[in-house]
């Protein structure tokens, strides 16, 4: 079966995510702490007339922290450019990056945690000083060449605060952890996609989607592309329960929105009755990268009590033996 969420996306987005995706802080549904947050800071920052502070992003794939970045550009009146990590492979590709720049531009750097040191390190003077110090040759002849940089606002996004290392973290003047949305969060940001997409979902379908999404817009509305083409198949102009009930079901997606492999992890937990599990053990029972297990299927998991992580392993708790109906014995 297809996963719903996926954990590479090096190019940013489909045609669809752009055209559904949100650009002012009006049509941004939830996270409603950080957007308070970031509007004092935004119309602060216009006000003294300098570039907005270096903000960090942090949390599981697929909760809006791309988006947040593009509304942020939109709010500020600046250009954002936008790259990744992995696709900044030499120092010079960092190098070229920063003094394109101009005063103000936004740059965004997806999956921060995956910059290797070297060009870390170019980042620290470039965040602090807007400036460059470039090493030219090796050993005793080496030189520093320091070259100015215009006044830029660094967006970070990652899925993993605790890969960061501690220097690059602490040049972050602002640091957000993205939180899983609620039922009526994601069925609001799901009607909102829907009448974009011209396939209007009714107030008990988006409910019904919203609550098997995993507490992540990207999933949901990944569920309503496929809903939306069930309905579009059936000649309907809007997608009622009654489709969008027969597609789930169809796509596997059970009412708390679980799949297959979420399903198969928590009974592999379960089977082993209170014996902590090890990341290594599982992605190799489950045939899952660890990185799979841990960025995309463990924080939801977490966040909502089905399993605990100890220094031993993960362990399933009480709730998950309910869910499979397996017997709970509590050996603690
Ligand atoms: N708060 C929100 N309101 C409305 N739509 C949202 C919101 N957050 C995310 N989305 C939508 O969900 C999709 C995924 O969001 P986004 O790509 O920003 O996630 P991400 O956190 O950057 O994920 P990743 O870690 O995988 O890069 C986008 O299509 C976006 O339009
Ligand atoms: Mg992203």
């Amino acid at each position: 079966m297809e996963r719903l969420v996926e954990i590479e996306k090096i190019s940013f987005e489909d045609k669809d995510d752009v055209s559904i995706r949100p650009s002012k802080f009006s049509e941004y549904i939830g996270q409603e702490n950080i957007k308070k947050n970031l509007h004092i800071s935004i119309a602060a920052s216009k006000k003294r007339e300098e570039s907005l502070d270096h903000i960090l992003f942090f949390g599981p794939p697929g909760l809006g922290k791309t988006t947040l970045a593009y509304v942020i550009a939109n709010e500020m009146g600046a250009n954002i450019k936008v790259t990744s990590a992995p696709m900044i492979e030499k120092s010079g590709d960092l190098a070229a990056i920063l003094t394109n720049l101009s005063k103000g531009d936004i740059l965004f750097i997806d999956e921060i945690h995956r910059l290797t040191n070297n060009i870390e390190e170019i980042l620290y003077s470039a965040m602090e000083d807007f400036r460059l110090d470039i090493i030219i040759g090796s050993g005793p002849a080496a030189q520093t060449i320091k070259i100015n940089i215009e006044n830029f606002t660094l967006i970070g996004a990652t899925t993993r605060a605790g890969m960061l290392s501690n220097p690059l973290r602490d040049r972050f003047g602002i640091t957000f952890r993205m939180q899983f949305y609620d039922t009526n969060e994601l069925s609001k940001i799901i009607y909102l996609a829907s009448k974009k997409l011209n396939k209007v979902c009714n107030n008990e379908a988006s409910l019904e989607i919203a609550k098997r999404s995993r507490g992540t817009p990207r999933v949901a509305l990944r569920l309503l592309r496929r809903i939306r083409d069930f309905a579009e198949f059936n000649n309907e102009d809007s997608i009622s329960l009654k489709r969008t009930l027969e597609a789930l079901n169809e796509l596997g997606v059970d009412e708390r929105g679980f799949d297959e492999l979420d399903l198969a992890f928590l009974k592999l937990l379960t089977e082993s009755q209170n014996k902590a599990i090890g990341l290594n053990t599982i992605a190799a029972a489950l045939s899952e990268d660890e990185r799979t297990i841990e960025d995309i299927i463990e924080p939801y998991l977490l966040a909502n009590g089905y399993i605990e992580r100890t220094a031993r392993g993960r362990i399933a708790t009480k709730k998950s033996y309910d869910l499979l109906n397996i017997p709970f014995k509590n050996l603690f």
